[in-house]
């Protein structure tokens, strides 16, 4: 069973922004428990070859020296894994002053980057690539008056365009109509952001903790609901209702989870929770809205709805095609090997349900959260944690101690 009382590491995707934030303030910010992953270290490669100082302190705490005048030798900009290191500093890095070249590892070579390029260059951006996937070339640049309406649900391209827009001196109008996370708007805002269209903004130097990791807590929770006599509590969780739909989905579902100590900081709505063994699960179904805020747990979500009575379904989850794999392919074909009756449908997939599971061998189609929902299932299906090299190095893109706390927490 799973028992425990635990703090999780720093959200991934506010470690990006406040380190970003960080580096163009005005003096020494000291970030607390922000994210060890990998795609954040290709965040901060990225920043100190652009001069910025970053060191971590003995406590763990990170300081970052605001830098007043980005300037790099380099002009290849390595962002590994990272889709967020990708995207943001496509827009950062030209309204900074810098040229030079983006490129990734094989899998992020394959994601899209015309929603973001496209924007950008009506924005001003000299960005030359007539590809639409990385390697991306750009070129110092200054930004014109501009205005635009997310086409894709994507908080990457939303921030993006933010980032570029705190260089302007033109106003700059980015509407975002399908409420994606919002941790950019929040952290501005919170250091002395006010107007509603982004323009030039340096912010003065500031402390900061990030909340735990919703999107790593998913997998400790969903353990903790499929895993007899579990009981599971989290403190100092993010709450931010553009991140929790997976955890609403699992109340909806009949999960035993109950929310507490609400509360705000560093304007984030941050909780504590407690999760419990859950018997029976209902079926349901996710339609896009419900994606766009459950993104990324979508495949540990597959393995919760594959133990749930009755049909679950996602529907059009299109974007699911453009993430570290075509993850409605890759929790098709793991769920499949676990003996669940799964069908794939027009981005999306139906599972009918309860299932039960069989041990298999994990295909972890080179992408984290889908290795991570593998060792879950194997967990679930027979109490043993099973860890690889391979998988140890892929899992900490997002999640570098999820062995150690999994190893802590299950007795
Ligand atoms: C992220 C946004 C999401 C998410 C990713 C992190 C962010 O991507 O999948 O892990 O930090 O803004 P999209 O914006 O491409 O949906």
């Amino acid at each position: 069973m799973i028992k425990g009382i635990i703090n999780l590491p720093g959200d991934k995707s506010i470690s990006h922004r406040v380190l970003i934030l960080a580096s163009i303030s005005k003096g020494k910010s000291t970030i607390h428990n922000l994210s060890s992953s990998e795609d954040v270290k290709r965040t901060i490669n990225i920043l100190k070859k652009c001069g910025t100082q970053i060191i971590k302190n003995p406590n763990g705490s990170t300081t970052i020296i605001g830098n007043q005048s980005f300037q790099s030798e380099t002009k290849r900009f390595y962002c590994g894994n990272s889709g967020s290191t990708a995207r943001f500093m496509l827009g950062f890095l030209p309204s900074k002053g810098i040229s030079g070249t983006l490129y990734g590892d094989k899998s992020l070579s394959k994601r899209p980057m015309d929603r973001v390029i496209e924007p950008l260059k009506k924005m001003g951006l000299h960005i030359n690539s007539k590809s639409t996937t990385l390697p991306v070339s750009f070129q110092a640049s200054s930004i014109n008056t501009y205005s635009h309406i997310l086409k894709v649900p994507s908080a990457q391209v939303k921030t993006a365009l933010i980032l570029a827009s705190l260089s302007s001196k033109e106003a700059i109008s980015i509407k975002d109509q399908f409420n994606t996370r919002d941790h950019t708007e929040r952290l501005i805002e919170y250091l002395g952001y006010r107007d509603k269209e982004s323009s030039k903004f340096i912010p003065e130097k500031f402390n900061y903790t990030v909340a735990g990791d919703i999107s790593s807590a998913a997998f400790l929770i969903s353990a903790s609901i499929l895993i007899p006599r579990s009981k599971l509590i989290i403190e100092k969780l993010l709450y931010n209702k553009t991140r929790i739909g997976y955890i609403n989905i699992l109340k909806k579902m009949g999960a035993h989870i109950r929310i507490y100590n609400k509360r705000i900081k560093y304007n984030e709505p941050i909780c504590d929770i407690e999760v419990n063994y859950t018997e029976r699960l209902k079926g349901i179904t996710l339609y896009p809205d419900d994606i766009i805020s459950m993104i990324d747990e979508i495949p540990i979500f597959a393995l919760v709805a594959s133990y749930a009575h009755g049909k679950s379904k996602v529907i059009d989850g299109a974007e699911l095609r453009h993430k570290e794999s075509d993850r409605i392919k890759a929790i098709i074909h793991n769920l499949q090997k676990f003996n669940v009756n799964i069908k794939e449908t027009t981005n999306g997939f139906i599972i009918n349900g309860p299932n039960k599971l069989h041990n298999t061998t994990i295909s972890d189609f080179n992408d984290h959260r889908i290795a991570m929902m593998c060792v879950i299932a194997k967990l679930a299906i027979t109490g043993e944690i099973v860890k690889t090299d391979q998988l140890s190095s892929l899992i900490s893109i997002s999640f570098p101690e999820f062995y150690k706390l999994i190893k802590k927490i299950y007795v």
